[in-house]
């Protein structure tokens, strides 16, 4: 849950036409859900055949001195680019995912999974790239990798999946998440993979900041399509992004990784 928001920043952006009509629409999330669940019952269930592998890039290793000094770190071709182009032309229509529920946090989620339920993701058969994807992440050797790259001298392990998708209006507003002051946690670390977006800024990737109102930003991705940005959860720094602005949109998919003695004791 995100905590420090700024009262004036939420003040201003969730006023005028756009967020009237998001704000209209958290209303009716209930009703949305209904309706989008009835479209996936009458699509074609047909499984889809995934042939690439998942692979993640040395573009994660190059990148660890970078996260290592400064808490966070923005990645080109993340993905092998036939894995990339299997997520990217099998993404799913916005009735496979949930409308947001909050003003705070208002865009699309889905197929998510948390460490403890069985390793596998909703309607695994028809997107099961993205079953690959989360296969892959909760390897021992992704572990491996996750633990060299943070360098630090502990197991972490992959806690979380989910897909997302904005839209016009969508927005997060600048907070931390309440695990930056959780001392229950020792490490938690935030990866987004941009799967497809419009040219920045105004397509919702997400911003770092050193403040609440993202005044003084650290780093506003300036590519969407398959980049990455890595950030430590419990560094001292906010995460949002401002409005998505008309005709412009992004697919990301997130995972998080922390402590493995955090992860495995939520689980008790
Ligand atoms: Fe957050």
């Amino acid at each position: 849950m995100g905590v420090s928001f700024s009262g004036s920043y939420y003040k201003k952006y969730s006023n005028g036409p756009i967020q009237f009509l998001i704000k209209l629409r958290i209303k009716l999330d209930e009703l949305t859900k209904k309706i989008r669940l009835l479209r996936r019952k009458f699509q074609n269930k047909q499984p889809r055949i995934s042939n690439a592998t998942c692979q993640i890039t040395n573009s994660l290793e190059q990148a660890a001195n970078h996260y290592q000094k400064n808490g966070w770190a923005y990645l080109e071709n993340v993905l092998s680019p036939d894995f990339h182009q299997e997520i990217l032309k099998n993404w799913p229509k916005s009735y496979y995912l949930n409308p947001p529920r909050k003003m705070t946090k208002s865009y699309n989620t889905g197929f998510r999974w948390d460490y403890d339920i069985s390793p596998k993701i909703d309607y695994a058969d028809q997107f099961p790239a993205f079953q690959k994807f989360l296969d892959y992440l909760i390897t021992d050797e992704f572990a491996k990798r996750i633990r060299n790259f943070a360098g630090v001298n502990f197991d972490l392990m992959c806690d979380s999946f989910l897909v997302s998708s904005t839209f016009v209006g969508s927005q997060v507003m600048p907070h931390k998440d309440g695990i930056y002051s959780d001392e229950k946690i020792k490490y938690c670390l935030n990866i987004l993979f941009f799967i497809n977006g419009r040219e920045m800024p105004g397509s919702g990737g997400l911003v770092l900041a050193k403040d609440n109102e993202l005044n003084e930003i650290m780093i506003e991705p300036p590519k969407l399509i398959n980049t990455g940005l890595i950030y430590d959860v419990k560094a001292d720094f906010y995460h949002g992004f401002k409005p998505v602005k008309l005709d412009k949109f992004r697919w990301a998919i997130s995972s998080q990784f922390c402590d493995k003695d955090y992860v495995i004791r939520q689980t008790k």
